[in-house]
Parts: structure tokens; C-alpha cells; sequence
């Protein structure tokens, strides 16, 4: 007998990243998308920089009935002197890591004729945040909690929406503004976590930081790549962006070795707060 899978179609990613991005199935999701990594690695996927994709009547992000959505201020209190504290610290951190899954699907299949390394990027990160949601997922489960326990906000979210009319838009303000966010606060939450001798969630931290370094480098690197293009200087096309999409304002500490490191320029860390 022949092998079939010779004859079906190959897979094409944008498309395939909008499927994913739209089941609900928080696991189905996280295994999905490392097939869909490993198939485009042995390329088995092919790419289609051209298509305009439509999500119809997909709703986005495909997400479980659970975790509840509340605004920020409603979002539960992370006291770290109990478990429950501490887990919900760390399944706000889920969500957010979640919704980053989502983030980079939809950075793949929104936006058309960016070059394919674009698009291989946002790939590679997608399926980094499908390892951070994981190990922190399992971290929350030895406390005895799960993803969905706890009601959470959608800020990260919110930001995807604003911005999916524009892939400038969406690099200035979601990899180097929101995620840009997590390099500043990142290390404050580890050190809470080192205070009590919680070394688990330091190393799932530290494994968080290194990452997330080079999720805003890539945003770092497309953002000025489509300033380049468009004639635009990355300050001054920043501080537009930001006003348009209302951003939000940005607050110290900044971590401005992790800044740095992931490709702001001396000038742009000097504008920081400002
Ligand atoms: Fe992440
Ligand atoms: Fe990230």
C-alpha cells in the first residue's frame, strides 16, 4: 500500500497558525503548535506570503470557557505569604503566557508579505510562549490549582485587537511595549520568589526572562525593519504609534540591561518614562 500522506496537500502555516489560534482547547493547542514547529523544521509546511487570510466567523483567541475575564482592577490580589497567593501570581503570569501563544499565531496569519524569516520568528516564539505556559501551568498544578481556577485580565489581549489593522502597530506596541513590560517585571516577581525560597518558580522566571529577551528583540528587529521601508525614524514613528493605539504609559524600574539586550537603542532608553 502506498503512503498516503503523499497525496494529501501540504499543510501552509499561515493558515494552519489561524486554526490553532482558534481552538479552544488550551492543551490541543500547545501540542498543535509543536507539530506544526517541528513540521515546518523538516519542511513538511509550506509558506504562503502572499494570501490574504480571513478569520470569518472564528472567534479569536480560541480560549476555554475558563479563566473568568475581569478588568485589571478586579483581577484577584497575589498576597505571596499564602499558596493560594502564590498561585495566583503565577496563573496571572499563565495567562499572560497564554495569550502570548495567541499573540505570535496572530503576528503569522494576520499580516501578509513580510519576509518569510517574519514569519519563522514569530513561529519560534509562539512555541516558546507554548513552553513558558506549560512549565508554569504544571508549577501552579503541584500547588494543587490549574489553569482557569482564577479569574484573570486581558490588557495583553486588548492590545492584539487595537493593533490588527497595522503590523507596525502591532510590533511597536505588543513585542516592545507590552512584552517589553515583562522584561521590567520579571525579575521583581523572581526575587519575591527567591525571598522565599521558592527556587522552582526562580528557574521557571529565569528560563521567562532569557526568552522573553529575545521575543522583544524580534519585535525590535521588525519594527525598525518597517521603519527602514517606510522612510520613518523609529522615535518619532514610536511616539505616534503609541499615541494613536493609546499605549500605555510606561513606569519604572526598567530593566535597561534586558532592554538592551533585546535591541532598544541608547536613545530610545533615554526616552523611557519621559
Ligand atoms: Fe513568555
Ligand atoms: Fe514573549
Amino acid at each position: 500500500m502506498g503512503d498516503l500522506s503523499l497525496l494529501s496537500p501540504m499543510l501552509e502555516l499561515r493558515e494552519t497558525s489561524l486554526e490553532i489560534l482558534a481552538n479552544t482547547d488550551v492543551q490541543a493547542k500547545v501540542s498543535q503548535l509543536y507539530h506544526l514547529f517541528d513540521e515546518y523544521q523538516h519542511q513538511h509546511i509550506a509558506l504562503n506570503l502572499s494570501a490574504s487570510l480571513d478569520a470569518q466567523e472564528l472567534i479569536l483567541p480560541g480560549r476555554p470557557l475558563k479563566p473568568e475575564l475581569v478588568p485589571p482592577l478586579q483581577a484577584p490580589k497575589r498576597r505571596m505569604t499564602t499558596v493560594e497567593g502564590r498561585a495566583i501570581l503565577l496563573h496571572s503570569l499563565a495567562h499572560i503566557e497564554f495569550n502570548a501563544i495567541n499573540l505570535a499565531l496572530d503576528a503569522i496569519w494576520r499580516f501578509p508579505n513580510m519576509p518569510d524569516q517574519y514569519y519563522e520568528d514569530w513561529l519560534k516564539v509562539a512555541k516558546e510562549e507554548s513552553y513558558h505556559f506549560t512549565i508554569v501551568n504544571e508549577h501552579i498544578r503541584s500547588f494543587g490549582f490549574t489553569y482557569g481556577d482564577f479569574p484573570a485580565h486581558n490588557s495583553l489581549w486588548e492590545m492584539v485587537e487595537r493593533t490588527k489593522d497595522a503590523v507596525i502597530a502591532r510590533m511597536a506596541l505588543v513585542p516592545r511595549t507590552m512584552e517589553a513590560r515583562g522584561l521590567d517585571a520579571v525579575p521583581m516577581i523572581r526575587d519575591r520568589f527567591k525571598q522565599i525560597k521558592e527556587l522552582t518558580a526562580v528557574d521557571i522566571l529565569e528560563i521567562i526572562l532569557r526568552d522573553e529577551v529575545g521575543h522583544v528583540a524580534i519585535g525590535n528587529h521588525w519594527f525598525n525593519f518597517l521603519c527602514a521601508k517606510e522612510g520613518l525614524s523609529p522615535i518619532s514613528a514610536y511616539r505616534d504609534l503609541a499615541r494613536k493605539y493609546c499605549a500605555p504609559k510606561l513606569r519604572g524600574p526598567f530593566n535597561l540591561e534586558a532592554r538592551r539586550q533585546a535591541g532598544f537603542s541608547e536613545e530610545e532608553l533615554s526616552l523611557l518614562g519621559v
